[in-house]
């Protein structure tokens, strides 16, 4: 076999002259010149005692020219040039490009502005023969494919997570007998995950912490050969019990750069393996479109984020600015992902945040057919609670029954996609089979209401002055005063509000203000579970709640019967309307509720006691309850009840107002997350709360009729 060949770069102008990543941090000028020339020797003689060794002259002003792993990955005669991240190493791209061509290489330029750092970021598989190539920090995954049509291989894509491992050779190390040496808490999951597909375990060498911050992993392997800074007694067994011979060779002046043995080699004669399969290149991007008030509402940045988080990268391919600021912007992303699986994920993200699939945008929805009642094709696409509209045959129908977490059913019509069609939200529960539902992200676009931030003020017409959000004791009074001008307005148009409640309501000394709601009109329905009637009853039957008294706040003796016994009787009654009728039950929020012909619905759940006959124990019958009492709904009132309000959101669709109140910021924060403008979230005392409303409604009653002024803005005109 020939001998390998490795290029290098002696330190002479070698030294930590910036910052670039967190090694240098701290190190400027810090490395001595004397024992970093020492350390290169002692590395340099090891490889020529096992290779060839070729050298690129040092150039002053370049410091990082030492990392000849960055010029380039080569692969037989072909190498793709490096453009580096940083501005500071962008000088060394035509050093490196002029040796390569000099030595007869074919050097592959790609598109300016498309970082990727070589070698350092592009790893052939010494068994499978592909390239493993990372992104996340020096290079961008839109490089990927090029590096694929480039060098005629395969290329995987992993994305690095910890910036001390910046370039995939600091924590990555495939290794002659196919064995990979890495460190696995540098990847994200779905990396982690590829890696495990691709290698059985027994081909996987994982290291600890301590030998990865040692840049144990940014190894040079020659034949048998491990040639590195540092490794543990137990990294150094484990590759000797593969055959491997450990070499280390003290590099500490170069850690202080973020570099070690690899970075400072870079192998010109990887050749290509006969396993090698030049695979085809899926297309894995998309171009997007989103419109509105992308820089006032923080859209494009929630959206880029969105994008880098979920393990895609992307590119503005254009941004419009809207000039006025009532003018919306206007841009257009091209989305690249490392797989199909985070491109599905990513673009439906993107399409709930009210993308729009761009250029792609002559697509029709991908269909698929239900074969299994109550199952949905994989990769069905998933509801969310925003106006949805699916291209079908060409035109964009709006989905019918807005809720999330469904599937979209294509329904009516006699062709699959012919005239006459609706779709609608169904429940995987009532899939039937032949059912026609979307799968993929093709073809389907939300409607997002987002307001620029001033115009939210300016708006008197809803909550979206308000904003989103949670807000604190603080801002309760101010709330409470907006939510009642709303309140009253919708009870006066004939609209419809919804209450939601658990039996804290009745602890925290709110059922009377509840009931009082419930009389004048203020309530269209009540939704809740067993435990607030229970309580309700029993406060109304005997004065207390769980057996404490509401009006002295102590337990009475022998109270906690009180609550079997409250069941009890209207067991015994039949049910709560029975038990009015009767005249057993006088007063309290469902007396109310039957004396005003204001319909409720309990769903039961595994830790009621009783239940009361009214409560629904069937609780996919209890879920299709509530859907229909909500239907329609203007308002949502969440009184302190997790299970319900969070069962309760899932139906609502996006443009319904929710008001969401709990003593727990978490239940809270999980209502406002929907991040729906609509949604408030209110985090105090549920008795106190409503004792403000029913307060605050009484001053409207008597025509104090103008709007309350919004948060932070002027007064009204
Ligand atoms: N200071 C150099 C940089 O931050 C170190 C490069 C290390 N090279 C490598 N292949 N990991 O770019």
């Amino acid at each position: 076999m020939a001998e390998p060949r490795i290029l290098m770069c002696a330190p002479s102008h070698y030294d930590v002259d910036y910052v670039i990543n967190p090694w240098m941090e701290g190190n400027l000028h810090r490395s001595s010149k004397a024992l970093a020339m020492d350390q290169w020797q002692g590395l340099c003689a090891l490889l020529q005692q096992r290779g060839r060794v070729e050298l690129i002259e040092p150039q002053p002003g370049l410091p990082d020219l030492v990392f000849t792993a960055n010029a380039a990955v080569v692969v037989e005669n072909t190498a793709v040039l490096a453009r580096f991240f940083h501005p500071e190493r962008q000088g060394e791209e035509p050093w490196f490009g002029r040796w390569l061509e000099s030595r007869g290489f074919q050097v592959v330029q790609l598109p300016q502005d498309l970082p990727f750092e070589g070698a350092g970021d592009a790893l052939l598989d010494r068994g499978g023969g592909w390239l493993w190539a990372g992104y996340g920090f020096r290079s961008e995954l839109a490089a990927h494919p090029l590096l694929a049509r480039s060098l005629g291989v395969e290329v995987l894509s992993l994305r690095l997570i910890d910036e001390r491992f910046y370039h995939l050779d600091t924590c990555f190390c495939p290794l002659s007998d196919g064995t990979l040496l890495y460190y696995p808490p540098a990847f994200d999951f779905y990396s982690n995950r590829l890696i495990e597909s691709r290698l059985p375990a027994a081909k996987r060498l994982a290291v600890g912490e301590a030998d990865a911050l040692a840049f144990a992993c940014n190894a040079v392997n020659l034949g048998d050969a491990v040639l590195l800074n540092q490794a543990s007694a137990s990294l150094r067994q484990q590759l000797e019990a593969r055959g491997f011979t450990v070499l280390e060779t003290p590099l500490g002046e170069f850690l202080k750069a973020g570099g070690a043995a690899k970075c400072l080699t870079l192998r010109l004669d990887e050749p290509r393996l006969p396993t090698t399969t030049a695979a085809p290149i899926p297309d894995l991007s998309r171009t997007v479109r989103l419109q509105g008030h992308l820089l006032d509402t923080g859209l494009i940045n929630r959206a880029l984020d969105q994008i880098v988080e979920a393990g895609g990268s992307f590119q503005v391919l254009d941004f419009t600015l809207g000039q006025q600021r009532h003018s919306p912007s206007s841009a257009a992303i091209r989305v690249t992902a490392p797989n199909g699986a985070v491109l599905g994920d990513l673009m439906a993200e993107l399409i709930a945040m009210g993308a729009d699939s761009g250029d792609d945008g002559d697509r029709d929805a991908a269909l698929a057919t239900v074969e299994q009642a109550g199952v949905a094709p994989d990769d069905f696409y998933v509801s969310t609670i925003y106006p949805t509209d699916v291209r079908i045959g060409g035109r964009w129908l709006r989905v019918e029954g807005q809720r999330m977490d469904s599937a979209l059913v294509v329904v009516g019509g006699s062709e699959p996609k012919g005239p006459g069609q609706r779709v609608e939200c169904r429940l995987l529960r009532d899939l039937r089979c032949g059912d026609s539902v979307v799968v993929g992200v093709e073809g389907l676009r939300t409607i997002r209401r987002d307001q620029p931030r001033e115009g939210r003020e300016t708006r008197q017409t809803d909550f979206s002055f308000m904003g989103a959000g949670v807000s604190s004791e603080r801002r309760v009074e101010l709330v409470v005063e907006q939510i009642a001008w709303e309140w009253r307005r919708i009870r006066d148009r004939g609209g419809k509000v919804v209450v939601v409640a658990g039996p804290v309501v009745i602890h925290t000394g709110g059922g009377v203000h509840l009931t009082r709601l419930v009389r004048e009109g203020y309530v269209q329905a009540l939704l809740g579970g067993n435990a607030i009637a229970v309580h309700d009853v029993e406060q109304a039957l005997m004065g207390t709640s769980l057996g404490v008294d509401l009006q002295q706040g102590v337990a009475v003796h022998g109270g906690h019967r009180h609550h079997l016994q409250a069941i009890n009787t209207i067991r015994r009654c039949g049910g709560l309307a029975e038990a009015v009728a009767q005249g057993v039950l006088r007063q309290g929020i469902f007396h109310a509720c039957v004396q005003h012909r204001v319909p409720f619905v309990l769903a039961g759940s595994i830790r009621d006691d009783g239940p009361l006959p009214d409560t629904e124990m069937d609780l996919i019958a209890a879920q299709a309850a509530y859907a229909r009492a909500l239907a329609g709904a203007d308002m949502v009132l969440m009184l302190s009840s997790m299970l319900h309000a969070i069962g309760v959101g899932n139906m609502t669709p996006a443009g319904v107002k929710l008001v969401c109140v709990d003593i727990n910021p978490a239940v809270v924060t999980k209502l406002s997350d929907r991040g729906s403008l609509e949604s408030v979230g209110v985090v105090t005392d549920v008795g106190l709360f409503l004792s403000l409303l029913v307060q605050q409604l009484g001053r409207l009653e008597q025509g104090w009729t103008a709007p309350p002024e919004p948060m932070g803005a002027a007064a009204q005109p």
